[in-house]
């Protein structure tokens, strides 16, 4: 097999697919544009579903790229030699135009002909059917035609070889995923290609997208066929390159170096040091890839930046704990840009932002970190004296509250400690403790609507319309995150990753101002919070108001718990109108919008 770089195997591919009349495109950010589902570009696909799904392409129908990808399902996995955040994947993709068995002849001359890898190391999956769709013999046909022997050709279940969506809905379809067979021993009779004990490694996987998964879980076929491929660079490089893990490989260890440096241990002594280890140079790298991003994200308390802040605090805290002493990550994130910033130049151009993030965030944690870690140790002897293994709920907050310790830390720490935290306990207390502290905003909030107008009390209930108009139009996953109101406008802020279109924000107006004109009931009920949930009525304040809440219905259309007042009627409105949506925080928009008679 050739040995070969991250740096040449993303060129070589490039150049393979350009010379079969690809174009190369520009990878995206990490940020989707269209998928509010999840919170990061997953796959080299996830960009292009709106031309998997049918729309034209500019580029035209053969394509190319290499995508920055976070996966962040596995984060708590992070510190094994295989597990990463933030990955690159190179892909290519036919729009309609060619598909399954040219595909499969591209993978396998690429394979071959270019990295060079023996035909009998190789094995290939393919998918086995099920009731709704067939098993692929032509898959299977064409990779036997190309001299890869009937028994390393694995038909598998749909779990193992079927692809997508990225997100909760798409394309997708059955797939064919390609292995290195690393010569190790099987673990036992049934060892194949998908089993993780090492001996098969997956590279590359052709996605054969003839289908589209709707919102309420069926399949359609769809009429233009698509190819969908990814091939991971870190993975497939430390493969070819014989190493053990994607650690071993020019793209990390540099940064391995580096952390060598600091905290004066050796990488590959010992295990304990090495999965520190391995958690820093992964989550500086992911990080540095966020905050460098082209719409780049700083830490904050939702969606990305609340991953930001995850993966900042973790590498902050393993460096400590393998003794290195004052902020490190700046230093690290300087290796990270000089191994990535041609590939990605958008890095060089944040570099003042990646670097400022950084290093307000580590100053900020390490001072949480100092307090929490010092009360930890505190309540330890007491904790070891007991017969439970469990740290309560209520100690895990006390931490939460008093020094800013994320439940995650603590869960780490007891970890290392052979205990595990009641996580149910931790988030009743958490509630308990909102109960208890808001019961001070209640009071404010009503102070401050008893001298309200009534164009406040319209605004009010216009709030209402359009909290459960975007929940419609973006995703049941909206949430009210802060709202206030003046007598000329109402603000919301909401959690959604990135900005409204003209046409959601048409649509939002839309739907409030046809609620305005049906002229709907406003009805008041009172019931405990309980009752109020189970009747779907959105809470974000719940436990605010204390056992028996008052629950705000409008028409069909809204159910809210609050604290009123109301209009009557929705006749009573007016015309709503939306003057303005903008960025509030990462992850969290604003919308102001006002009503006209
Ligand atoms: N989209 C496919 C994957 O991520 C190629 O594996």
């Amino acid at each position: 097999m050739k040995q070969i770089t991250a740096n040449e195997l993303r060129e070589k591919y490039i150049e393979f697919f350009v010379s079969k009349g690809h174009k190369q495109i520009s990878g995206a950010s990490l940020i989707p544009e269209n998928d509010p589902t999840v919170l990061f570009t997953t796959a080299g696909m996830h960009p292009l579903v709106p031309y998997l799904l049918g729309a034209d392409h500019p580029a035209g129908k053969r394509l190319c790229d290499y995508q920055k990808c976070i996966r962040t399902g596995d984060i708590d996995s992070v510190g094994d030699p295989n597990h990463l955040t933030f990955f690159e994947m190179l892909g290519n993709w036919s729009l309609g135009d060619y598909f399954k068995e040219e595909m499969i002849e591209y993978s396998f001359e690429f394979m071959t002909k270019v990295l060079e890898i023996p035909v009998d190391k190789l094995s290939v999956t393919v998918f086995e059917g099920d009731d709704e769709v067939p098993r692929d013999t032509v898959a299977a046909n064409k990779w036997e035609s190309l001299g890869i022997p009937k028994e390393r050709i694995y038909f598998m279940p749909r779990e193992d070889n079927w692809w997508g969506p990225a997100g909760e809905t798409g394309p997708c379809g059955p797939d064919s995923e390609m292995f290195i067979d690393t010569g190790r021993e099987a673990c036992g009779p049934d060892c194949k290609p998908g089993c993780h004990c090492g001996k098969y490694f997956e590279i590359w996987n052709d996605v054969f997208m003839g289908y589209r998964k709707e919102a309420d879980g069926t399949y359609h076929e769809m009429d233009r066929k698509c190819i969908d491929t990814g091939m991971g660079i870190e993975r497939t490089i430390a493969i070819l390159q014989g190493k053990k893990s994607v650690y071993d490989t020019e793209v990390f260890q540099p940064i391995i170096k580096a952390i060598e440096g600091l905290s004066g241990k050796k990488y590959g002594e010992n295990e304990e040091d090495d999965i520190s280890i391995r958690i820093i140079s992964d989550h500086v790298r992911t990080s540095v890839f966020i905050l460098g991003d082209q719409k780049g994200m700083a830490p904050g308390n939702v969606g990305q930046g609340y991953i930001l802040r995850r993966l900042i605090r973790r590498a902050v805290r393993h460096g400590k704990k393998i003794g290195i002493e004052g902020d490190f990550l700046s230093s690290l994130a300087e290796v990270v840009l000089s191994l990535y910033s041609a590939p990605y130049p958008e890095l060089a151009e944040h570099k003042d932002f990646i670097f400022d993030e950084l290093k307000k965030e580590e100053e900020k944690f390490s001072k949480t970190l100092v307090n929490g870690e010092k009360e930890f140790e505190k309540l330890l002897p007491n904790l070891l004296k007991g017969q439970s293994r469990v740290i309560g709920g209520r100690i895990a907050f006390k931490l939460y509250d008093t020094y800013g310790f994320p439940i995650e830390l603590t869960e780490e720490l007891a970890k290392e400690h052979g205990f595990t935290v009641d996580r149910k306990g931790f988030e009743e207390a958490f509630e308990k403790h909102q109960q208890i502290s808001r019961a001070g905003a209640e009071q404010q909030f009503k102070g401050g609507l008893a001298d309200h107008s009534e164009a406040t009390t319209a605004l009010h209930t216009a709030t209402h319309l359009l909290h459960k108009a975007l929940s419609v139009v973006l995703g049941g996953y909206v949430k009210q995150l802060g709202s206030n109101i003046t007598a000329e406008r109402l603000r919301f802020d909401f959690n959604h990753p990135q900005a409204l279109t003209k046409e959601e924000l048409k649509k939002v107006e839309d739907l409030v101002n046809e609620q305005i004109e049906k002229d709907l009931p406003v009805v008041c009920e009172t019931m405990s919070l309980d009752e109020a949930k189970s009747q779907g009525a959105a809470a974000q304040f719940d436990a605010k108001y204390g056992e028996m809440v008052k629950v705000y219905s409008i028409g069909d259309f809204s159910k809210e718990v609050c604290g009123g007042p109301h209009v009557e009627h929705t006749a009573q409105l007016g015309h709503f109108r939306i003057v303005k949506e903008q960025s509030s925080s990462a992850g969290v928009r604003r919308i102001k919008a006002v009503l006209e008679h």
